[in-house]
């Protein structure tokens, strides 16, 4: 249940995400970059989206596209330098833009200073930033593969949850956990408004211990062990401590979201406190396989009973396949339904770009294409294990995250808004993608669809900081209510493929409507939508 007196920015704020190679290259070189991104800010604000993630952009050797940081306190030169930054925080800022940046607290690059020194001096201090030891234990990769690799030119092995080149810290050390203070604040003193905090839970807090024993249904290893350790609410508890003490100080209020690596709202929820963080990204929802209404209707009821505070809500990141394709089957009416849903349901929104003109996934014809390091690594495996090169591609591309990472879809260019292919994804990209410039000269397009919800999503406090008065779903109809004061704004979106009554007071304005086909009654045709709003009177 929300309250009158909490509320925060963020509560009221649109957020969308920028993955950084892929959105506008402003130098020419075909990786999108902060100038390039700056001189996007028209048209984010034309959008109406008032908050912004940026995904990592700090020096790395991009293994793992970026999330292997080499240098937390400068820009990629692929991306500009810091004055490139903070022109464009600056540019952001002066359009009501907020702006949170992605941090890496969990694992650094192997060419980060630390690791290599660690490596080429094991008497440093930097050895125990690090997990070694003489022989490898159970834990596998999040990647495939054992989690453990063999130092360069020494005799031990260290660990990483993810590729070889990500190096896990260790949580355990002061050290550690006062260095990552160092880098919030380096970021908060150049203004940015909070972080995304990736794979948070994931912190060894507790060091290396008993074996993961349990695999689920498709073989792969449970993590009993080696996340959600003892001592991780401590340990993201000092962290989001001194990210608000030190941003109240300033007089600013930062806003954090954790990536908390379960598909569970029962092990999401815990992380979501008052002393902890502001919310965490529901994967319960958002990450769903195929689209099911019965199913996403009820973990919006199970959100509303078992989280404090506000859900988060979306359907695309730049780890999974994007719904047009994965929920919508390339439906843009279904696509339309389902951005009503993100926009007006009580949560933090969270679009991903190109969301708005209904991008479908990119689909790599073959491994050579493929730049993300979870798909390669499968691939790989699968040939290890004696598969197919046909199995081992299928394998790849079912884990392969370069399916919502192709370059925005700007104008008709073969390379819509990036001088040439990024070097690493695209070349077969199709010519037939829904294009940015077309939506906008299109009043009836998906883009502007969002562009109203976005709107209406901001200037409605109900939309905001509004509780549901209702919350059901009957044959394929979404209704809900969502209240605050006297004002209600009712919502009614047709998931079914029928047509469907619906409840359509004449004394409410109706706000935005599609698929609304007035008669006796009022119907709402498949993937349609009404919102109305009704004002009460007061005694
Ligand atoms: C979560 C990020 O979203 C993902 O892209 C990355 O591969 C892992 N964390 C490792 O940092």
């Amino acid at each position: 249940m929300l309250t009158d007196t909490k509320h925060k920015w963020w509560q009221s704020t649109v957020f969308y995400e920028i993955y950084m190679a892929s959105f506008q290259d402003g130098n020419g070189d075909g990786i999108g970059d902060f100038k390039g991104l700056t001189s996007r800010l028209d048209y984010l604000q034309d959008l109406g989206v008032n908050g912004l993630w940026i995904t990592p952009f700090y020096p790395s050797p991009k293994v793992d596209n970026g999330y292997d940081v080499a240098d937390y306190f400068n820009v990629d030169p692929d991306f500009g330098s810091l004055e490139d930054f903070d022109h464009f925080i600056e540019k952001a800022h002066a359009r009501g833009i907020r702006v949170i940046i992605d941090v890496v607290l969990n694992h650094v690059s192997t060419e980060h200073a630390w690791f290599r020194e660690a490596v080429s001096n094991p008497e440093s201090k930097y050895r125990d930033y690090f997990f070694f030891q003489d022989e490898p234990n159970g834990w596998e990769s999040f990647f495939g593969g054992s989690a453990w690799e063999k130092e360069p030119d020494g005799t031990q092995v260290y660990y990483h949850k993810f590729a070889p080149e990500q190096a896990d810290l260790n949580w355990q050390n002061k050290a550690v956990r006062d260095d990552m203070l160092r880098v919030l604040k380096f970021w908060l003193d150049r203004g940015v408004d909070g972080f995304r905090l990736d794979v948070i839970n994931f912190l060894s807090c507790n060091g290396i211990g008993e074996e993961n024993l349990h695999r689920d249904s498709k073989g792969r290893q449970i993590h009993d062990h080696d996340i959600d350790q003892p001592g991780i609410y401590d340990c993201i508890s000092e962290i989001c401590d001194f990210v608000r003490d030190y941003s109240a100080r300033r007089g600013k209020e930062s806003f954090l979201v954790g990536e908390v690596g379960h598909e569970e709202l029962s092990k999401l929820a815990p992380y979501q406190r008052d002393d902890l963080l502001d919310v965490v990204f529901n994967f319960n929802l958002g990450s769903m396989g195929s689209f099911d209404i019965g199913e996403i209707h009820g973990q919006l009821v199970a959100m509303e009973d078992q989280l404090v505070g506000l859900p988060t809500i979306f359907f695309n990141s730049h780890d999974m396949a994007r719904s047009m394709s994965r929920l919508c089957h390339d439906n843009a009416e279904q696509a339309a339904a389902l951005a009503a849903l993100t926009l007006m349901a009580k949560g933090v929104s969270f679009l991903y770009f190109g969301e708005e003109i209904g991008m479908p996934d990119y689909i790599p014809q073959s491994v050579s294409e493929m730049q993300d390091v979870q798909a390669v690594n499968h691939y790989q495996l699968a040939l290890a294990e004696g598969k197919s090169i046909s199995e081992a591609y299928d394998k790849a591309l079912e884990e392969c995250r370069d399916k919502s990472r192709l370059y925005m879809q700007w104008n008709d260019d073969k390379f819509s808004g990036f001088s040439r292919s990024t070097p690493w994804i695209g070349e077969t990209a199709p010519n037939n993608l829904p294009k940015v410039e077309e939506q906008i000269n299109d009043p009836d397009s998906l883009w502007h669809w969002y562009k109203t919800l976005i709107a209406l999503r901001r200037d409605n406090p109900a939309l905001n900081f509004g509780n549901y008065d209702i919350l059901s779903l009957e044959k394929g109809l979404l209704t809900f209510a969502r209240r605050r004061q006297n004002k209600i704004i009712h919502i009614q979106i047709n998931f079914s493929d029928q047509k469907h009554p619906v409840n359509h007071n004449p004394s409410h304005e109706v706000l935005a409507s599609k698929g609304l086909d007035l008669g006796e009654p009022d119907y709402l045709l498949p993937f349609g939508t009404l919102i109305t709003r009704e004002v009460q009177d007061v005694c």
